[in-house]
């Protein structure tokens, strides 16, 4: 995503280019031909494309995040935009009023612990080699912090308290002109717009945010608010405080962004920024278009998952279990006992379920006949239709079993009219069931 460049001219005709050569070109040509530039505003919806100035740690990511600190190293990282802002172009040497806005995200290795911050910041140089990390913000070193040579006019977003530079806190934003100690500061947070009462922000809760700077030449005077990202701006600022930047900022200077890196990973993130010279609001930022921030931790789980993963999974369990007990049920019910001798009976075995099935379940309306030997059903054989008597004996030796059957078996070969018919037979666990041509008159 190419910046939106805004350029307004002295004639007071606005014209608005996006960063692409043919306009660049011309850009250029409109200040050679004498354009003096009186306001000035640009917007990044995202950084990927941008030519920033980058230095140090500095980075934009490719999911077009600003990305200011990335390492423990005790190093810094610089951003700008590209080209000096001409704050005095309006001459006299006074700086015109400007107003400028961004949404940034400081992501900890550590939700509770404090590391160092970053800075928004107007300086007459993008050479800051000789600025210290950590405490320093990447902007100032022990002899340079305080002297007004710095011409540094820097909005901190500080998470450790320095008893140097008389910090308040570690979680508060303050307002610096040449130094770390700050000339305004106040807790990170913001006035609620309905019931006027103040809200912490925690600058390190990985949370975006959304700020908002503004210097009002005529009032020389200082405005910072800020809210959660995608809020709107809160009516009541967070601080604001006098200071007349015409004599701290110099007439061309840089903008941008200033962060050191300390003894945590802290990934200082700036997600979308603009910036207006000479009056009025810094343009709206587009929020549809805010880079995405990296996850930390595991991926939160949908609601629906967290709803029906336990339902379903409780159905699935249950399901099984009672598909499990039927099956189960079924196994014992028409379980049977079978030998390796019997293989050569093959053809004269039954399987107890189709006796059971023929029988009715074994129900006492088709017993024929009970005797000390066991009891008799009638029963119709599945399949082949064949009208059978089954006969049900008590059975709990094994011994002499083979024999036994053998001897009916050989018994069923021999057909004879007065002969009930033997068929075959079926073994369960201390059960015998010998299966007979079922005959109307013989006596069960
Ligand atoms: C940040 O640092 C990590 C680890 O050194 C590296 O893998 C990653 O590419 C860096 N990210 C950027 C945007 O430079
Ligand atoms: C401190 O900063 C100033 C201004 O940037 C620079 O001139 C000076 O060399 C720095 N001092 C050290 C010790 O780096
Ligand atoms: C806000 O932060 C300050 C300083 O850390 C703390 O003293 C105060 O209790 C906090 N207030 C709320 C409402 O969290
Ligand atoms: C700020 O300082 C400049 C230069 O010293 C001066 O011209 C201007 O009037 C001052 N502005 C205010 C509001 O005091």
């Amino acid at each position: 995503m190419a910046p939106r460049v805004k350029w307004r001219g002295q004639s007071g005709r606005r014209w608005r280019a996006m960063v692409s050569l043919p306009w660049l070109v011309l850009l250029l040509l409109a200040v050679a031909v004498g354009v003096e530039a009186a306001g000035e505003e640009f917007v990044y919806d995202g950084f990927g494309g941008a030519a920033l100035a980058l230095d140090g740690m500095a980075a934009v990511t490719s999911g077009g995040l600003l990305l200011l600190t990335n390492d423990t190293d005790m190093n810094k990282g610089h951003a700008f935009h590209p080209e000096p802002v001409r704050f005095s172009g309006g001459g006299g040497g006074v700086v015109s009023s400007f107003s400028t806005t961004f949404v940034f995200a400081i992501v900890s290795e550590f939700l509770d612990l404090s590391t160092s911050g970053f800075a928004f910041l107007v300086a007459p140089s993008r050479d800051l080699s000789g600025a210290m990390p950590q405490q320093y913000l990447g902007m100032f070193n022990a002899s340079s912090n305080g002297d007004p040579r710095n011409r540094v006019f820097a909005v901190e977003f500080d998470t450790v308290r320095n008893p140097e530079f008389a910090d308040i806190n570690n979680n508060h934003v303050g307002v610096d002109v040449n130094s770390l100690n700050s000339s305004a500061a106040a807790t990170a947070g913001y006035y609620d717009d309905a019931t006027a009462a103040f809200q912490n922000l925690s600058l390190i809760s990985r949370q975006p945010m959304q700020v908002w700077v503004d210097y009002d030449a005529a009032a020389a005077e200082v405005t910072v608010a800020m809210a959660p990202a995608r809020w709107p701006r809160p009516k009541t600022p967070l601080l604001t405080t006098r200071v007349n930047l015409s004599t701290v900022i110099a007439d061309a200077a840089y903008v941008g962004f200033s962060s050191a890196s300390s003894i945590v990973l802290c990934k200082h993130y700036v997600l979308s920024w603009s910036f207006r010279l000479g009056g009025g609001a810094a343009p709206a930022l587009d929020y549809a278009k805010l880079p995405k921030l990296p996850r930390i931790g595991p991926k939160p789980r949908s609601k629906a998952l967290t709803v029906a993963l336990p339902i379903a999974t409780t159905v699935i369990v249950l399901t099984a279990v009672a598909v499990g007990f039927v099956l189960l049920r079924q196994r014992l019910k028409y379980a049977e006992l079978r030998e390796d001798w019997e293989v050569e009976f093959g053809p004269h075995r039954f399987a107890f379920k189709d006796l059971y099935d023929a029988t009715g379940g074994f129900k006492d309306k088709r017993l024929l006949g009970a005797g000390g030997f066991g009891s008799v059903y009638k029963g119709v054989l599945p399949g082949s239709r064949t009208e059978v008597a089954v006969k049900r004996v008590s059975h709990e030796s094994r011994q002499g079993m083979k024999e036994f059957i053998a001897e009916v078996v050989s018994i069923g070969r021999i057909r004879h009219r007065n002969l009930v018919q033997l068929l075959g037979y079926c073994r369960r666990k201390g059960e015998l069931l010998l299966v007979y041509d079922y005959m109307p008159n013989a006596k069960w």
